[in-house]
């Protein structure tokens, strides 16, 4: 299959496809990336032609290749205590402004897009630190529609790269050696919930209720306004009234609906039920 390509009518119906499952868009500028991963599955499943591989995504009775393609399609780079300074705004402000409010209650922090784990972890670390000595429990949950990350996040162990901006003390304090790798320790673990979930399934989101806090960072960049506008209104729904949500440094909520409330802090703009 040397030099395999999807015709514009091709790409179109399967980018078309696939927005309709993930809210994802593929625009133009994206022919080469989406073939060469098409190209990959067409190759494991022995199929020559792309109608016929598209006829086995749309009309085979299991969602196990769409789930596949999907796996190769994603981006999902991330590390832990990636942007500092927001993380340093929900240790020191937000957590705090919840937490007078909790009666002595338990926490719920979601980290949606979650990939290989690295946000909810550094969450729960922070949660850890934050925490200590008040007599509050929390629970971190970490989601993605990507089942191959999500199998990474659960195992908790990472490369040298990933931990890089971890605090030398929390990685002494945190994470065990082995070999290479850095594992997270079992009493970070004992907070997570990691498990599927696609930010277009509006009856999955409906299912996500009772969150203070929600992470959504460097996600909704690859949707498309109409399904940024969806996610944001299911975001809304999940967080109990004066949570907040975090977007990446360079999304803006305010462009997407303006349901939240923008709360300026020292280092960081979050947005508020
Ligand atoms: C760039 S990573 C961001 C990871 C982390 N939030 C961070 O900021 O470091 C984007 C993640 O969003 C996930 N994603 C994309 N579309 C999604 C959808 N419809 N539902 C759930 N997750 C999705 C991808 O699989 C990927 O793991």
């Amino acid at each position: 299959m040397a030099g395999f390509n999807l015709t514009p009518a091709e790409y179109q119906r399967l980018s078309e496809y696939i927005y309709l499952k993930t809210g994802i868009r593929f625009a133009s500028g994206k022919e080469y990336y989406v073939a060469t991963r098409v190209e990959k599955r067409m190759q494991a499943l022995g199929l020559d032609s792309f109608n016929r591989y598209f006829s086995f995504i749309r009309f085979s009775p299991s969602e196990e290749e769409m789930e596949l393609l999907i796996n190769s399609l994603t981006v999902n780079e991330t590390y832990f205590f990636r942007e500092y300074n927001q993380l340093r705004c929900f240790a020191e402000e937000i957590i705090s402004l919840l937490t007078e409010k909790l009666n002595g209650g338990r926490l719920k922090v979601w980290s949606a897009g979650c990939s290989s784990g690295e946000e909810p972890y550094t969450l729960a670390i922070i949660l850890l630190e934050m925490l200590a000595g008040t007599g509050l429990s929390f629970e971190v949950h970490g989601t993605d529609i990507n089942t191959s990350v999500l199998l990474k996040a659960k195992r908790g162990y990472y490369d040298e790269r990933s931990v890089k901006d971890v605090p030398g003390d929390y990685l002494q304090k945190y994470f065990s050696k082995n070999g290479a790798a850095y594992r997270v320790l079992p009493q970070v673990k004992e907070h997570m919930r990691f498990y599927p979930l696609n930010l277009k399934d509006a009856s999955a989101m409906e299912a996500m209720e009772g969150f203070h806090v929600i992470f959504c960072r460097n996600v909704l960049i690859y949707f498309d306004e109409q399904s940024r506008r969806e996610a944001a209104l299911s975001f809304y729904r999940s967080l109990m009234t004066g949570g907040f949500i975090f977007l990446g440094h360079s999304e803006s909520m305010s462009r997407i609906t303006n349901l939240f409330k923008p709360r300026r802090f020292k280092e960081a703009i979050i947005y508020q039920k």
